[in-house]
């Protein structure tokens, strides 16, 4: 299946995005993910990406597009794909059909998580990552143990742009530039809305019975 994730910045893209990836057996394709791995890794990409990204600004769409272009021409995406953080603006988006529609791997469909703007804050303050690719929140997914992750025993961290005037500025940036995406998206018919304020595990349920449709 060819999907979408879709939503502002702390709507669970990527806490959903990494069960449903492991129960449908489809690669995770987070730009987020992509990027800080290149910024720790010092390359040229993560270099050129660092400031925008400390700002809660929007990369280069021409930075983007390389990206997932180069992505979805890896094996794994045969089986097809969740993409997690891309499209996210309208430039980004004509690419990708473009990128799709050479491949022969179509979007199925594109789910946008509802969370309204005052949870969203909430959520990133309290989030805490690790290496392994876990998330946590304090309140509201808190790990067994303080600061240690229960799936590899790393340490816990805080993401450099989940403070409070950054994530003003990512929510910014997503109504911008990102939301107008969603129009882009029903006038192919493509939306599906999940309502993302649901706890976690009733969201995966929620997306999984839209999903399931499109299991061949
Ligand atoms: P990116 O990494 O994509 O960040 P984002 O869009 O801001 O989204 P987040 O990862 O913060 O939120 P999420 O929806 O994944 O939420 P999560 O599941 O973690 O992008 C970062 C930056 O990279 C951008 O600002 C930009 O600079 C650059 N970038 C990336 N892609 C780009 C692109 N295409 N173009 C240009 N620039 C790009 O959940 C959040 C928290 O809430 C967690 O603590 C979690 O435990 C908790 N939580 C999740 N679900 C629930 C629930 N149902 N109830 C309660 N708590 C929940
Ligand atoms: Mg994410
Ligand atoms: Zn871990």
């Amino acid at each position: 299946m060819n999907v979408v994730l879709f939503g502002p910045p702390g709507a669970g893209k990527g806490t959903q995005a990494k069960e449903l990836s492991s129960y449908y057996d489809i690669p995770h394709i987070s730009t987020g993910d992509i990027l800080r791995a290149n910024v720790k890794q010092g390359t040229e990409l993560g270099k050129k990406a660092e400031h925008y990204m400390n700002r809660g600004e929007l990369v280069p769409d021409e930075v983007l597009i390389g990206i997932i272009k180069n992505r979805l021409a890896e094996p794994d995406c045969k089986k097809g794909y969740l993409l997690d953080g891309y499209p996210r603006t309208i430039p980004q988006a004509e690419a990708l059909d473009g990128i799709l529609e050479e491949i022969g791997m179509p979007l199925d469909v594109v789910l946008n998580i509802d969370v309204p703007d005052e949870e969203l804050v909430g959520r990133l303050s309290g989030r805490y990552m690790c290496e392994c690719g876990e998330s946590y929140h304090v309140r509201f997914n808190p790990p067994q143990n303080e600061g240690v992750c229960d799936s590899c025993g790393g340490q816990l961290y805080q993401r450099e742009d989940d403070r409070e005037e950054v994530i003003r500025q990512r929510l910014e940036s997503y109504k911008n530039k990102t939301q107008p995406l969603i129009d882009y998206y029903a006038n192919k018919n493509l939306v599906v809305h999940i309502n993302g304020e649901k706890d976690i595990n009733s969201v995966f349920d929620d997306i999984r019975v839209v999903l399931d449709k499109y299991l061949n």
